[in-house]
């Protein structure tokens, strides 16, 4: 899928990776849905991005994401005011700043909201978008933000980490459940007496019905959210440039090859694809 004219909803865009990225798309001719619990950072960037280009190329909403209503306004927003939607980012997240068994006001339930129960609603509903809006020639994808905490344990934040592990989980079994709850793409008679059930369908079903779920795992890097951790995350040293963080997420939309794939961002490393890209991977 290429960026340019494309219309993406990017939620916690008003911080961090979600205002980074909405730079980067808008840089290379995308329209963007800012969709964020901050009013005065998100409408500020708004502004910001249209006086760039001149024109109107960004919106912002105010949504919260653990609301189903929001989340879906923000999602039409896309069509009302740029006619199409293509690109959905399910991006907003939060940590704990309580150790778990200290949780007196149970902060814990709101990381698993916002990180996990709302991307997986984020999810579902920009698929129910796309499919009714029908097949679009270059695709549609939804990109997860995950974390390497994701991908193994971050010892302090439980909660957070367990949201994270949640959102790989998401993203890699999605497609399965995609190609299988799609009527026009069942399997053939032949490959259900196959007891592989049908894998060598998937590069050809992801393809039919052109819609694709990724997520980026990153390292930490400097955003809003490790404010109250920093003194651990300067202590481990494993921090990324946050334009490393944005190199995967343009891998992820770009690249029509990665569906349920997990794009990871380590310090010292180059961007690297976590699992096989759906052409050589099994269902
Ligand atoms: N910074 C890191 O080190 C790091 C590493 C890996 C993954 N992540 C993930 O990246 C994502 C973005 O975080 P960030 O690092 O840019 O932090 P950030 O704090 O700068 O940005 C998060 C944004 O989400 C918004 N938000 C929070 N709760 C919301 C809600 N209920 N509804 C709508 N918006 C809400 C905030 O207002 C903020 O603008 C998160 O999912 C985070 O877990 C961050």
């Amino acid at each position: 899928m290429r960026i340019e004219n494309k219309v993406a909803v990017i939620t916690g865009a008003s911080s961090g990776f979600g205002k980074n990225l909405a730079k980067r798309l808008v840089g290379k001719g995308a329209k963007v849905v800012l969709a964020d619990l901050n009013i005065k950072e998100g409408e500020q960037l708004a502004q910001e991005l249209n006086k760039s280009k001149s024109t109107k190329v960004a919106v912002f909403i105010q949504c919260n994401v653990t609301d189903d209503r929001q989340l879906r306004a923000a999602i039409d927003k896309a069509q009302s005011e740029f006619g199409g939607f293509d690109i959905m980012i399910n991006n907003a997240g939060i940590i704990e700043k309580r150790h778990l068994f200290a949780d007196e006001t149970e902060n814990w339930k709101a990381v698993l909201d916002v990180n996990l129960t709302a991307v997986v609603n984020g999810t579902r509903l920009a698929v129910d978008a796309f499919r009714r809006q029908g097949k679009k020639p270059e695709g549609s994808v939804v990109v997860n933000t995950a974390s390497i905490a994701g991908l193994g344990p971050f010892a302090m934040a439980p909660a957070y980490t367990a949201s994270k592990y949640g959102v790989v989980g998401l993203t890699q079994t999605f497609r399965r459940d995609l190609i299988l709850s799609h009527e026009t793409i069942q399997p053939t008679e032949e490959k259900k007496r196959d007891p592989r059930g049908g894998e060598n369908s998937a590069y050809e079903a992801i393809h039919e019905l052109g819609i694709r779920v990724n997520a980026v795992a990153p390292a930490w890097a400097i955003t809003g959210l490790v404010d109250g951790i920093r003194e651990t995350v300067d202590k481990m040293a494993i921090t990324v440039p946050v334009e490393r963080v944005m190199e995967a997420f343009e891998m992820l939309i770009e690249n029509d090859d990665y569906c349920g794939n997990i794009a990871v961002v380590l310090q010292n490393k180059p961007v690297y694809i976590h699992g096989m890209p759906v052409s050589t991977s099994k269902l």
